[in-house]
């Protein structure tokens, strides 16, 4: 198949050259197809109705679950629906209510915000302190330096998998081990891992795990909380309401058993759907031929990019063929409108991550991402217009 065709966003707009997917990918035809089936053949709630449309609907989603569940080498009553990562992690940050002054929580600078502002928060109330696995000189994680700022105090460890900006992967099983053995939880961002390579969570034996759909050829809004299931069932809901509730009388309630205790209201049914899609889609295709296409892109641009005078590129040899870097003496900003006019997207600012972009030294970066539907002719171009914009800049 040639997958590009697989696109239908190439057929409307046939000059797109697409190097933002690390932002969001692009939708095959068969997600957007499974979203509309569900709206025009379905469209009704589910758990709720005892008709057959709804009893039909309600089979899609618990379906779609299991789907994704198997994917991530879960426990299907594991996996929660949520609106994607950033509130995955806030729901996880909202289930420690345990901790307190003297509890350490480790992070790192590569963290997306939505990896690191909800822990700065709990923080800030519970005194709880922040303690910040040192960077190698390339900006990886490393054991080493995480065995650093392990302690008995450490009770989270809050870490990306793979960061947005760098792009390198993060020896996550490693660390969850030596976490483990201080009895701290492990809760990972896996936003960036999850489109790029199989994650097994047994495997990686982390308590909790994050993930979006839209990064990863599913819909907009709908994205995956895990979390080890004897955990998830201490945790209290907190979001109440509708779908997940047992018995309710004029004093007291009781709730259902994970994972709809924790899906309060009509879900996204669509969302789960077009996600479940997605994952089908990915298997399909194979991780095997994803990293190979992607690292063959990747070594292509960064040989071409050798032979260009004023480039500086930050994450050189990086896991998942993400090329941050800036035009010397252009704001990213200016040069994102020569990509622009030539019909390049691509990632300019700090792209959520200000923390590390400090740590580079700089404010904020240009961002070029590979995927499946990207092709050697699209790199040409993106060479091409990192020329046109040194060059065009220069003159002022
Ligand atoms: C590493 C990482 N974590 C978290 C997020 C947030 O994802 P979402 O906006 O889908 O919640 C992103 C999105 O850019 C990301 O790249």
């Amino acid at each position: 198949m040639k997958i590009k065709d697989e696109f239908p966003i190439y057929e409307f707009n046939k000059d797109l050259i697409y190097l933002d997917t690390a932002a969001s990918s692009l939708k095959p035809r068969k997600v957007i197809d499974a979203v509309s089936f569900y709206y025009s053949h379905y469209g009704v709630n589910i758990h709720r109705g005892v008709y057959n449309l709804s009893f039909e609907a309600t089979k899609m989603y618990e379906n779609a679950r299991a789907n994704i569940a198997l994917f991530i080498n879960a426990d299907v009553d594991e996996v929660i629906f949520t609106r994607g990562t950033t509130e995955s992690i806030n729901m996880i940050s909202n289930f420690f209510t345990c901790l307190e002054e003297g509890d350490e929580i480790i992070t790192s600078e590569l963290e997306h915000h939505s990896n690191f502002l909800p822990w700065l928060e709990m923080a800030k109330k519970r005194k709880v302190k922040l303690r910040f696995v040192e960077l190698d000189e390339q900006g990886r994680i490393t054991i080493e330096a995480f065995k650093k700022v392990l302690s008995k105090k450490t009770k989270i460890v809050a870490l990306t998998y793979v960061s947005n900006v760098m792009g390198f992967i993060t020896p996550i099983k490693e660390i969850t081990k030596l976490a483990h053995n201080v009895n701290a939880l492990v809760v990972v961002d896996g936003a960036q891992a999850v489109p790029h390579f199989k994650v097994d969570l047994k495997a990686l034996d982390v308590d909790f795990f994050a993930f979006s759909a839209h990064k990863m050829l599913g819909p907009n809004g709908v994205g995956i909380l895990y979390g080890k299931k004897h955990l998830l069932d201490k945790v209290e809901p907190f979001h109440f309401g509708g779908e997940m509730v047992e018995v309710v009388t004029k004093d007291n309630a009781t709730y259902k058993d994970i994972p709809h205790k924790f899906e309060a209201g009509t879900p996204i049914i669509s969302g789960a759907i077009g996600l479940s899609k997605a994952v089908d889609f990915i298997n399909e295709i194979g991780f095997d031929y994803i990293e190979t296409h992607i690292d063959k892109l990747y070594q292509y641009a960064l040989a071409k990019l050798k032979n260009i005078e004023g480039i500086t590129i930050y994450n050189k040899g990086n896991d998942v063929g993400l090329i941050t870097f800036n035009i010397d003496g252009i704001h990213p900003h200016d040069a994102a409108t020569i990509f622009d006019k030539n019909n390049i997207c691509l990632r300019a600012g700090h792209h959520c991550a200000q923390n590390i972009h400090k740590w580079l030294k700089i404010n904020s970066s240009l961002r070029a991402s590979f995927y499946i539907y990207n092709t050697k002719e699209d790199v040409d171009k993106f060479i091409e217009a990192i020329i046109e914009a040194r060059d065009f800049f220069r003159k002022f």
